[in-house]
């Protein structure tokens, strides 16, 4: 946290005494395009959103099908201390489904805009006002908390938009929410719509950003900056499209660049995240903030210098703040401390001769357009170690012979510790043919797995050079890369995977 915040909160911040996060993953998260979750993952995340301390979890539509009820009921079971809510129409029917939910929060809404009065609901701005004040009025008597939501509040004309929020306060209404339901707004223009809300009316404010222009969370921050009461999220962002305002990214933004502390146990973000990930399918790119595979990974060496001796260099919070974990990575940056530390860790003791060849590998290895894994790293280092001129298994021959009608054939010949053997074997092509054959020859000495095979042509013309790079894996699960180059793509091809199995026995034989 910065010196000059403090200053920044009181001259130019707005913020409310108490903030609210409202969770709306199990909702409009669910809404993202190909998520479904099951009664009991909706109660695995709800558990881990109170364990997480959220204020509010808005737990599914009751009205919208019997599994929603199901689940909202088996959640309020759990007796959870977040507050459970239930979306609903302005129906009254809708009310009746969230009080079969047993849910004590309803999350009410109507479309207040004019594309939605007059495409979607076919309603005037009068009906509009009775349909939403009937329906708090009606939840109101049935002893429900309730948050109205102006559906697509930003684009509709403020005078309605006050005229809606006004006969909702009349009526009762505990929360106004503002959906930026296809996400049009910018920080500016969310500074002057929350500054003007909170003039005008005294009921706490909520805001229920969009991230279509990837400014959802951007905007919420401003919100509340301004003093917004409440703000709602969702794991990992997600939602509707592009999703919601990510609860991982304000939570932190809030915690690690204001020094705001919600009272959440953040440790608990990246397990939380994870989760939400597995069961939804949907996966982080690694460059997503907080929880993204690379949010704490560091590849430069002026980075991983300046990280190895104080890792707020280049981190604006520790990885431990939201339970994550720091990975240094190897490749075409790597500096030398980078790897000195990573060699450090596996207890791999080289001189400096060695060290030498092992770094200028593992650059050459990046810049070839490779991601070198600790695998990689340790394999590298081990050959170099066991001064690796040592090649337990020995190319002694290659033949081929294939025609039209004919299965291909390779013959293979290899020397495996010091005793030759040989193996004819088909296969669809003479790759697949002769790496067949290498795996039966080696199979008393080794189980392997082909994990990967890349191909390419380096130079250009008939006779180009092939180079063959290969990931394969032993039985114990052991990975190592193996490359090589030859104007012959079956033997730039044995003779790749031929490396990475004598890097693997030089691991196992360690
Ligand atoms: O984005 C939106 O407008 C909504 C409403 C249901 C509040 O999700
Ligand atoms: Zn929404």
């Amino acid at each position: 946290m910065l010196d000059n915040i403090e200053i920044i909160k009181k001259e130019s911040m707005n913020l409310a005494d108490k903030i609210y996060i409202f969770d709306t993953t199990l909702r409009d998260g669910e809404q993202t395009p190909g998520v479904a979750l099951t009664v009991d993952e909706k109660i695995q995340i709800a558990q881990k959103l109170n364990n997480l301390g959220v204020d509010k979890i808005e737990v599914g539509f009751p009205a919208s099908s019997k599994g929603e009820i199901k689940s909202a009921k088996k959640i309020g079971e759990l007796d959870l201390d977040s507050t459970l809510v239930g979306l609903s129409r302005s129906l009254k029917s809708d009310v009746d489904a969230v009080l079969d939910a047993d849910l004590e929060y309803i999350h009410t809404f109507i479309g207040t805009s004019p594309l939605h009065r007059d495409y979607k609901l076919k309603m005037s701005k009068s009906e509009i006002i009775s349909k939403a004040t009937e329906t708090i009025e009606y939840a109101k008597d049935h002893g429900l908390t309730v948050e109205f939501s102006a559906e697509d509040a930003t684009r509709t004309e403020r005078n309605f938009l006050f005229d809606v929020f006004s006969q909702a306060v009349s009526s009762g209404v505990d929360f106004l929410d503002i959906p930026d339901t296809v996400g049009i707004l910018t920080p500016i223009m969310t500074r002057e719509l929350i500054t003007d809300i909170k003039d005008n009316f005294n009921v706490p404010i909520s805001v229920h950003f969009h991230n279509d222009f990837g400014l959802a969370t951007a905007n919420t921050l401003t919100a509340i900056e301004c003093g917004a009461n409440q703000a709602h999220v969702t794991v990992n962002g997600l939602g509707e499209r592009t999703g919601n305002c990510s609860l991982e990214e304000l939570v932190m933004t809030l915690k690690a660049s204001y020094g705001i502390d919600l009272g959440l146990d953040t440790t608990r973000l990246y397990s939380l995240s994870t989760l939400v990930g597995r069961l939804t399918g949907v996966k982080m790119p690694v460059n997503k903030p907080i929880v993204g595979d690379n949010a704490f990974a560091h590849e430069s060496g002026i980075h991983v210098h300046g990280i190895l001796n104080n890792s707020a260099t280049y981190e604006p919070m520790s990885p431990e703040m939201v339970g994550h974990s720091r990975r240094i990575v190897l490749g075409k940056h790597t500096g030398a401390n980078a790897l000195k530390s990573k060699l450090k860790e596996y207890h791999i003791d080289l001189d400096e001769g060695q060290f030498y060849k092992v770094f200028n590998e593992i650059k050459a290895l990046g810049d070839s357009g490779k991601c070198v894994t600790d695998d990689d790293l340790i394999a590298i280092a081990i050959t170099e170690l066991g001064s690796a001129k040592e090649t337990p298994i020995v190319l002694k021959g290659l033949s081929i012979s294939m025609g039209a009608n004919v299965s291909p054939t390779a013959t293979v010949k290899l020397e495996i510790d010091g005793v030759e053997k040989e193996k004819a074997n088909t296969g669809v092509g003479p790759i697949d043919a002769a790496i067949g054959a290498v795996r039966e020859l080696v199979q008393d000495t080794m189980h392997i797995e082909l994990e990967e095979y890349n191909l390419e042509a380096i130079t250009g013309g008939t006779d180009a050079l092939a180079e063959v790079f290969v990931i394969t894996s032993d039985a114990d699960g052991n990975k190592s890369t193996g490359r090589s180059t030859n104007q012959d793509i079956v033997m730039a091809s044995i003779m790749a995977v031929l490396d990475s199995m004598n890097k693997l026995l030089l691991i196992k034989r360690a």
